[in-house]
């Protein structure tokens, strides 16, 4: 057991949680001192059935061993990983899958003596992924970026997925009811109570893990008592409480107060359904979807996915087969392939090379073409184009069901900031667009500032139709949108 013992650092596994003393594998693992191999029993804390996920690193240390990652699940939810370090792992598994699924009772692994085992524990990623988060950082790049979840199971990462954007869309509820046991409003305690009130854990469950994690036992008590007091009592829910201020204020007094509530209880709750655009025009919503490479006919680009709501932008130019079409902030392309599929000759314009380059992979599945173009729109000059979609940069507030962590990253300065480039933007389409063009400006922000409010101070175009949407306007729920047709005077 000494080797256990020993820390050691890889970069390329930073940040996963190394532990420097015995790891609690409780009655899951044994590993046997001074054996060569680490056997997995098929009892105790192992999922029902007999598969074992193990999943193959593609990262390599420095010392060019291969780290192997075995996924462990409690009989509660996927608790804890163990990653052996071994050379020998490079034979046995290394060469020809990054996740192989293993079917037996017992697995034994050689491990030789200088191998170390690393526990990567899933609720420390999640709290510290609340944590960025809370600093600025999206959801789905943390979880792309950090290392620790990249070889972990598709069930491993459903669930620290899950953990965070439910914290995320609870979080004004949680610390409410928190502040009757304490002020300090700690990310441990954020999670756990999440995890108890809204995902249903079992409480003992996760106060035992949420302790684990800390060391200092003044702190271990502290989280402990606060936990167990918390999980006796009710949560009385109130979704307004996990809107800011300014954005309830904002919503109340552009929709009256009650389409306002309708919006907030909706937003909060995870939106169970994705929207197909296909190819030829159709639509269609799933509900309860698997994963999108999961529905028949990704692979041969017979849809995409894009909200109903996002449909509206090019429906409203009607029929547009052969014309001149610039969009003008086009990717990742959803409007793009809508405009290619409709018959218009298109040139998709857009700032970010990163976003361009997944319209280029977007178009390459659909197998569609048209001129890409990456460039700031306010620069950019060209021939002058029939009909001009401008699907601006806002403060995104109408995706807020799908990205909670939205409602702590915007502000009433955003409002004004995206205003000053949304307006930088109309003037540049005005100079792109020939006489009596027809633009189609579009947001997904539920700010009537971004929208309406935008649209009255424009005295260069003839506003021909708007249309709001709202998140409540469907059943199962809608992105919030805003989209105005107008034409050049
Ligand atoms: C709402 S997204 C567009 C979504 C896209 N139309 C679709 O349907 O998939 C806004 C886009 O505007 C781009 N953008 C922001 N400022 C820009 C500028 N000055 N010039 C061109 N593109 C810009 C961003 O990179 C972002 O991709």
């Amino acid at each position: 057991m000494k080797t256990m013992q020993r820390a050691v650092a890889f970069p390329s596994i930073a940040g996963a949680q190394l532990k420097s003393t015995p790891i609690p594998f409780k009655s899951c693992v044994k590993i046997l001192p001074n054996s060569s191999s680490l056997t997995l029993p098929r009892n105790a804390g192992l999922p029902p059935s007999d598969a074992i996920p193990a999943t193959v690193f593609a990262a390599e240390p420095p010392d060019a061993s291969v780290v192997v990652l075995i996924s462990l699940y409690s009989p509660v939810a996927v608790s804890s990983s163990i990653i052996v370090i071994t050379p020998l792992f490079r034979a046995c598994f290394c060469r020809n899958s990054s996740s192989t699924k293993l079917n037996t009772s017992t697995i034994e692994f050689p491990i030789p003596k200088t191998s170390y085992l690393l526990m990567i524990n899933t609720r420390k990623i999640i709290v510290d992924l609340l944590t960025k988060t809370l600093h600025g950082h999206f959801v789905d790049d943390c979880i792309n970026k950090d290392e620790r979840i990249a070889g972990l199971s598709q069930r491993d990462k459903n669930f620290i997925r899950a953990s965070l954007l439910t914290t995320l869309r609870h979080l004004g509820e949680i610390d409410h009811f928190l502040t009757s046991y304490t002020k300090d409003k700690e990310n441990i305690l954020r999670v756990g109570v999440a995890q108890i009130k809204f995902m249903g854990m079992p409480k003992y469950a996760v106060i035992d893990e949420m302790v684990g994690l800390v060391e200092a036992k003044k702190y271990r008590a502290f989280l402990n008592t606060v936990l167990r007091k918390s999980a006796k009592k009710m949560l009385v829910r109130n979704p307004q409480l996990n809107y800011p201020k300014w954005m309830r204020g904002s919503w109340k007094k552009a929709y009256g107060a009650e389409k306002a509530q309708s919006m907030m209880e909706i937003m909060i709750t995870e939106p169970d359904y994705i929207d197909l655009s296909y190819k030829g025009g159709k639509s269609e919503r799933i509900l309860k979807p698997p994963r999108v490479e999961k529905i028949d006919g990704y692979a041969e680009g017979e849809w995409w996915v894009q909200d109903k709501s996002q449909r509206f932008a090019v429906e409203i130019m009607g029929d547009i087969a052969g014309k001149k079409i610039l969009d003008m902030c086009a990717a990742p392309g959803g409007k793009t392939a809508q405009l290619i599929d409709s018959g218009a000759i298109v040139t998709a314009l857009d700032a970010s090379e990163k976003r361009i380059e997944v319209l280029r992979e977007n178009l390459a599945r659909l197998k569609m073409e048209c001129e890409v173009i990456c460039a700031d729109a306010r620069d950019f000059s060209a021939e002058k184009y029939d009909i001009i979609l401008l699907d601006a940069p806002c403060t995104a507030t109408g995706t807020i069901r799908r990205h909670p962590e939205m409602l702590y990253q915007k502000n009433v300065e955003d409002v004004q900031k995206m205003n000053a480039i949304q307006s930088e933007l109309l003037g540049s389409a005005y100079n792109l667009l020939k006489d009596n063009g027809i633009l189609v400006y579009s947001t997904c922000s539920l700010q009537y500032e971004e929208g309406e409010g935008l649209m009255k101070k424009q005295t260069k175009w003839e506003l021909l139709e708007e249309k709001r949407i709202l998140p409540c306007d469907v059943e199962d729920g809608i992105a919030g949108a805003y989209i105005a047709k107008l034409k050049k005077l």
